[in-house]
């Protein structure tokens, strides 16, 4: 955990910034770590784990963009976010309860069920999700409707030509999901196109930042950023708590 000025702690005595922040993002981060779901979301969550059998087993085949003809199912369990840590995602939605999101990176859904459901859950929040692989993005389509159909908009293109028009609609963002086109300049670019966006007491996430030595190198960069008030490295995953009030 990481995070700079002061405001009063439980003693009266001034508490620097970066304590008050680094606590906010543990507690988050405590939910899911210590599974202390309520029955609602352990039932959603269920509900979840049945609904992820039909992608995991889908035996269809799709050609990705190098070419190589992949089975859907196998697809979905090799890059998709594992039940594991889509439990974080879905407790991240839940205590945020954000109204506005951004995905990079949709996928074939997994992390964006996920995302979804949690925001039904809330009964307020829309997800914004890019994909750049046109028959990924139908098979997602068809995921996300599954949990909600009125609370994403899912954009087929690369990231780098959407982002920027999409930031200009979004206008603010409560939380952002970043897991599409793992290279670390790529990574540290989207991260200062988004960073202005992003509201106060919002969460960017980062996943895969342990793929290669390029992301490591990204999430170094991205947690020891003076916008980045605390940030927790969750083994995959990199949490960022942004502009903490
Ligand atoms: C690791 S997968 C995403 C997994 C998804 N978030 C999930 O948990 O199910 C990365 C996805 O990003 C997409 N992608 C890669 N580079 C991209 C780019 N420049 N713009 C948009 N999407 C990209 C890939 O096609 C792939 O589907």
């Amino acid at each position: 955990m990481k995070g700079s000025t002061t405001n009063e702690g439980r003693t009266g005595e001034p508490l620097a910034k970066s304590v008050v922040a680094e606590q906010r993002l543990a507690s988050v981060v405590a939910v899911p770590l210590s599974d202390k779901f309520s029955r609602g979301e352990r039932e959603c969550l269920d509900r979840l784990r049945e609904l992820r059998r039909y992608p995991q087993n889908e035996q269809t085949e799709i050609t990705l963009m190098s070419g190589e003809s992949v089975r859907i199912g196998d697809r979905f369990r090799k890059t998709g976010v594992n039940f594991h840590f889509g439990r974080f995602l879905f407790s991240f939605v839940r205590q945020l309860r954000p109204e506005t999101s951004l995905e990079l990176g949709t996928g074939l859904g997994s992390s964006g069920m996920f995302h979804l459901a949690a925001m039904e859950m809330n009964g307020v929040g829309h997800m914004t999700t890019i994909e750049a692989h046109e028959a990924t993005a139908q098979f997602a389509r068809r995921m996300l409707e599954s949990i909600s159909p009125i609370r994403f908009f899912l954009t087929v293109g690369f990231s780098q030509d959407l982002l920027s028009e999409v930031l200009t609609e979004l206008k603010k963002i409560d939380y952002a999901f970043i897991d599409g086109h793992h290279r670390e300049e790529s990574t540290k670019a989207y991260f200062h196109q988004i960073l202005p966006f992003m509201s106060t007491n919002s969460l960017m996430v980062f996943d895969d930042i342990d793929w290669s030595d390029g992301m490591v190198s990204a999430w170094s960069h991205i947690s020891g950023h003076s916008e980045v008030a605390a940030a927790a490295d969750l083994g995959r995953m990199g949490v960022c708590l942004i502009r903490p009030d």
